[in-house]
């Protein structure tokens, strides 16, 4: 397996693809069309900071994650926006690939901190947990759609 970056729309267009599969399969279940799941990843790939990577085996495209550097006082940090992996290629250490070697570039770049996302409910919790990611605490996301992450609050999973 080969990691990439992900520079062109071309290989972009290909990534939104695979992003449909992960992200309307478990445990998300989102309802993304190629069109929708392109014009999000195009606009991260069209921001300041951007850097994809993905991950190919022979000619198919496995997995691949984006995000985007940004200036904070102490430095920069990446914000990872997405990562997902063909729902019958998951838990083969794609992610894991992909995680380090964003890791590997990041440290060259001097950024050592990444930030993200995600349900503490579901199992990609536990993929981050793995890999050092730690509840950032006495922050909290805020969002002023009622009907947005609803549902009860629980302990993440381990
Ligand atoms: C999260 C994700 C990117 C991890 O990629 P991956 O290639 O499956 O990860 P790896 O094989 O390197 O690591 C596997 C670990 O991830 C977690 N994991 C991955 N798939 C899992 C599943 N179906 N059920 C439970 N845990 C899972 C486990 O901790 C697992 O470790 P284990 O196999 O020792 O239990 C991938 O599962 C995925 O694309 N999920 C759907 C999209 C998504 O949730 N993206 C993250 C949004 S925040």
């Amino acid at each position: 397996m080969k990691i990439l970056i992900l520079d062109s729309e071309k290989k972009l267009a290909e990534c939104a693809k695979l992003y449909v599969r992960a992200s309307n399969g478990e445990p998300w279940n989102d309802q993304w069309t190629e069109e929708t799941a392109f014009k999000r990843l195009l606009d991260f790939f069209n921001s300041p900071g951007y850097l994809g990577l993905y991950a190919e085996e022979g000619s198919g495209i496995l997995g691949a994650l984006v995000g985007n550097a940004e200036q904070f006082y102490s430095g920069s940090y990446f914000y990872l926006k997405e990562m997902f992996v063909l729902p019958e290629h998951q838990r083969k250490g794609i992610g894991t690939g992909l995680l380090n070697e964003l890791k590997r570039i990041l440290d060259e770049r001097g950024i050592r901190s990444i930030q993200l996302f995600t349900s503490k409910k579901l199992f990609p919790f536990s993929f981050y947990k793995k890999h050092g990611f730690e509840i950032v605490k006495n922050m909290v996301m805020m969002n002023n759609d009622p009907h947005f992450g609803n549902g009860a609050d629980e302990e993440p999973q381990e």
